[in-house]
């Protein structure tokens, strides 16, 4: 049988008698190194160069593999009330750092001093900020030793940036039980996706860089925010995720009735985050709902990232992007790998010393 690569076309043929018995069958390409998964032949007879493609489903272009179930509205609400009375009494340093750090950002007239202050009244977050300045992204190489000192090197920009990554580890670093995701896997592709958002909007949309690191960074921090209840119906997430052919999007729908976008941006809002943050995080999955070009550079950083080893689940190659989005940026498929191995090459040289 033959089999094609999604991502550069490459087409191999296989022995079926070789394949693992096993409904969804996933090998590696051996040209671009993307995984190609398709429905063992012998499963349900689909045709074997179109399978691929059949189950890689867009969450913009198609509709869920499994028909969501209706759900009580009164519920939903309810559920989504629950949340937000629960998180209300938990401000993170997220929401105060970020604030402050993208204000900061938006007037070149600024003192950076009040943003120091802000941040050096915590420890973790001043410490992991100067390990992020000492890093070789920044190319501070073990050179500072206070904010301040990094401030005055660095300036107002890449400072807000160094901050809002230290103020959303915390929060975005944790294990997600619900999800079955280890600490540090979100918290990586955030990171990946800031660097991916930053790196499109400096090349192509220079008007969007002043939101751009904070909207990636922060994309799917509704994933922290709905992990419990997920956890609470972990069985029929699992039985929903188990056949590899659904997004944690649409099984989040379809367990609870609500997706962690709409979550996020609704508690972003309660923690008055900056208002620019808001649509690209509610539409990151769904750019053509007016997500505007913060919201395109998301949800093109989101896959970039997901391509680049710095997923955020088991529905990484799930996800295609939108030919809108790749049509805002003037981007092909091609010029993605570029793309993605300059994100990858980043975040290593952030999380390496970490
Ligand atoms: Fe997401
Ligand atoms: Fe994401």
């Amino acid at each position: 049988m033959k089999i094609m690569c999604q991502f550069c076309k490459s087409v191999y043929n296989i022995r079926i008698e070789s394949l693992p018995h096993r409904k969804i069958v996933t090998v590696r390409c051996k040209k671009c190194g993307n995984l190609i998964r398709f429905v063992h032949p012998l499963e349900n007879g689909a045709d074997a160069v179109s399978a691929p493609s059949n189950h890689r489903v867009s969450s913009v272009e198609k509709g869920p593999p499994q028909a969501a179930p209706r759900h009580d509205p009164a519920k939903v609400r309810a559920l989504k009330q629950k949340i937000r009375m629960c998180l209300m009494g938990f401000i993170p340093p997220i929401a105060h750092v970020v604030a402050k750090a993208q204000m900061v950002m938006s007037d070149p007239d600024a003192s950076l001093r009040d943003l120091v202050e802000v941040i050096e009244t915590d420890q973790g977050i001043t410490t992991y900020a100067l390990r992020v300045a000492n890093s070789a992204y920044y190319g501070l190489s073990g050179r500072v030793t206070s904010i301040r000192h990094a401030s005055v090197l660095l300036g107002n920009k890449i400072m807000g940036e160094i901050i809002a990554m230290a103020g959303a580890r915390g929060f975005l670093g944790k294990m997600l039980r619900g999800y079955g995701l280890e600490s540090e896997v979100l918290w990586r592709h955030s990171l990946a996706v800031g660097i991916g958002c930053k790196m499109l909007a400096t090349r192509k949309a220079p008007d969007l860089e002043q939101d751009a690191f904070a909207a990636g960074l922060l994309h799917d921090a509704g994933m922290i925010m709905l992990d419990p209840y997920i956890f609470e119906k972990k069985e029929l997430f699992d039985e929903i995720m188990e056949d590899g052919t659904c997004t944690f999007l649409q099984a989040e729908r379809i367990t609870l009735g609500l997706d962690h976008c709409e979550v996020c941006a609704e508690m972003f809002a309660e923690w008055g985050l900056p208002k620019g943050l808001l649509k690209p995080v509610a539409h990151h999955h769904r750019p053509g709902a007016s997500a505007g070009g913060l919201g395109y550079a998301v949800h093109i950083a989101d896959i970039m990232a997901r391509r680049c080893g710095y997923g955020a689940g088991v529905d990484d190659m799930l996800y295609q992007a939108d030919k809108r989005a790749m049509a805002f940026f003037d981007l092909e498929e091609e010029a993605l790998a570029g793309l993605c191995g300059e994100i990858r090459d980043s975040v290593k040289k952030i999380v390496m010393e970490m």
